[in-house]
């Protein structure tokens, strides 16, 4: 299969069952549901739960319906908790952006009490859907995926790297303060992606091991990548404004290194991530390393 033909017939799955998740309205809450589909649903590349399912697929050495069916809720969790850390980041308080997914942003339509809002209910919608799926099948492998994406997305996790992100803005940042942001808040949720996926088919321990390392590699190469996008990217092609970075005067991997520099870690980070999937000798294995191997050269 190509890898176009993966993304196409499991996107639109996803897509489906995502918008049945938020379809709830209700006579007082129904702007927040409102919030919540309108950047869930904005489109958005889905790359944290298409490569979930692959993870799943790499390690039962199945690229099938049947493999995929039973990680959705966990696929579907990440992309929530990810659309809410967007919905945040993008508040006055921290990046202060008007476009996001090709759409103005939460805030800008429903306001910053609603946006947060809406943030914190997908944020509660994700542990709710985990906790349906752990009810039907409380297998331990998909409780350490549920712990893993709760690890990953918490105060250790992505919430430390925008901490860290924006503690860092307008003061002189150390390499390791670099390297902490870099790592944390995109880097975990993309660990997440391809560790919880492995976990939730119950891999044996050395193939989530090997998910982990691939994981953290393409999760920092894909930060340094959306730093490089913020320079030299197009705002249309992206669906958010270029040049936010420099305004809110960020530490980057751009700004401290250089474009140059930056481009070979992104080579060198997939290249690591690559390596560390080469055992896995099946059809999902090879989608996860060419697409790990195409975020390189994405342009959005
Ligand atoms: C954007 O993530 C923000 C980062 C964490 C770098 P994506 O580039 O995956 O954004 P969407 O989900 O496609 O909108
Ligand atoms: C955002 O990093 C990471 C999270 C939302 C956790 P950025 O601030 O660089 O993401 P963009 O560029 O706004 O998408
Ligand atoms: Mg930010
Ligand atoms: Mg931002
Ligand atoms: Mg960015």
């Amino acid at each position: 299969m190509k890898l176009e033909e993966y993304q196409v017939w499991q996107g639109k799955i996803l897509e489906a069952r995502l918008s049945a998740r938020v379809s709830h309205r209700g006579q007082y809450e129904a702007q927040v549901w409102e919030a919540m589909s309108y950047s869930l649903l904005a489109g958005g590349k889905r790359i944290r739960p298409l490569m979930l399912l692959l993870a799943a697929g790499a390690v039962t050495g199945e690229c099938a319906q049947s493999v995929f069916d039973r990680v959705y809720p966990f696929a579907e969790a990440l992309e929530m908790i990810h659309t809410y850390s967007l919905i945040h980041d993008d508040l006055p308080a921290m990046d202060n952006d008007d476009y996001r997914r090709g759409r103005l942003t939460n805030h800008k339509v429903f306001g910053e009490a609603i946006a947060i809002l809406a943030g914190d209910g997908l944020l509660n919608l994700a542990y709710e859907t985990i906790f349906e799926a752990l009810l039907t099948d409380p297998a331990p492998g998909r409780l350490l995926a549920a712990r893993t994406i709760a690890q990953a997305a918490g105060a250790r996790g992505m919430v430390a790297g925008q901490t860290a992100d924006m503690l860092a803005e307008q003061q002189k940042a150390t390499p390791e303060h670099l390297d902490f942001i870099e790592e944390n808040k995109t880097g975990q949720l993309m660990m997440a992606a391809l560790l919880a996926g492995a976990q939730a088919a119950g891999a044996p321990e050395d193939a989530i091991l090997s998910m982990r390392k691939a994981g953290r590699a393409m999760g920092k190469a894909f930060q340094i990548q959306d730093d490089i996008l913020d320079v030299e990217g197009d705002a249309a092609e992206l669906g958010k404004r270029t040049g936010s970075d420099a305004e809110n005067e960020k530490v980057t991997f751009v700004t401290v290194y250089g474009i140059q520099k930056a481009r070979e870690m992104v080579a060198e980070l997939s290249a690591d991530a690559a390596e560390a999937l080469k055992d896995f000798h099946n059809e999902s294995g090879e989608l996860l390393r060419e697409w790990i191997q195409a975020l390189i050269y994405r342009k959005k």
